[in-house]
């Protein structure tokens, strides 16, 4: 059984996921790596839209009790039984924006992205799937050690899950046209 690290784009989790690989000495299986390698990006470039089945079965031969699995694809490729914990980085949307930014991805990319963890569609599904082994863990205004060592705390169950809400923020800031289009 794995760890895994999931969450949106730009939450940090491969960030973390190095750091935690390192302490714990696992070795990282990157789901959009593994996707990529398989051809499944070949016909459509969106890593939305993929073949989830086929990943679900070529990860069923990767994984071993050594792994840490990242990606966001996570909660859709993995099964309950491959997994000792799911930890979802969550992070606010408004620093989120700036990474998206940073990285140049159009109006419509970063909207979609930020909106989807507002909603926290990932931390949702995955809750939805893997029920008592999801941790959500909000990582905004934390430092990358700060967020490693939480993680840590997490995994050896020291420590619990944080309650994220940014819809509330969202709306309490009048933000919401700034994320969804009306
Ligand atoms: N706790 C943190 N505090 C501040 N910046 C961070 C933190 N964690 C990660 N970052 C920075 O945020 C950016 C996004 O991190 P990273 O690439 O690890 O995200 P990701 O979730 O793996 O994204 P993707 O899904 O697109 O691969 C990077 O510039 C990284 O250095
Ligand atoms: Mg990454």
């Amino acid at each position: 059984m794995s760890i895994v690290i999931t969450g949106n784009p730009g939450v940090g989790k491969h960030t973390i996921t190095e750091k935690i690989a390192e302490k714990m000495r696992l070795s990282i299986i990157d789901i959009n790596t593994v996707a990529k390698e398989s051809g499944l990006f070949e016909k459509n470039d969106d890593t939305n839209d993929i073949d989830v089945k086929e990943l679900e079965e070529i990860l069923k031969q990767k994984i071993s009790e050594k792994n840490i699995i990242v990606g966001h694809l996570a909660p859709y490729v993995l099964r309950k039984n491959q997994i000792k914990i799911m930890i979802v980085l969550r992070r606010s949307p408004y620093d989120l924006i700036s990474v998206y930014k940073d990285r140049n991805y159009s109006d419509e990319k970063c909207k979609e992205n930020a909106g989807s963890e507002i909603l926290g569609i990932i931390a949702h599904d995955s809750i939805n799937k893997f029920q008592e082994k999801v941790f959500e863990i909000n990582v905004t205004e934390k430092t990358i050690s700060e967020v490693t060592e939480q993680v840590m705390q997490v995994i050896s169950q020291k420590d619990k899950n944080d309650q994220v809400d940014w819809l509330e923020l969202v709306k309490k800031n009048k933000d919401l046209g700034k994320f969804f289009v009306d």
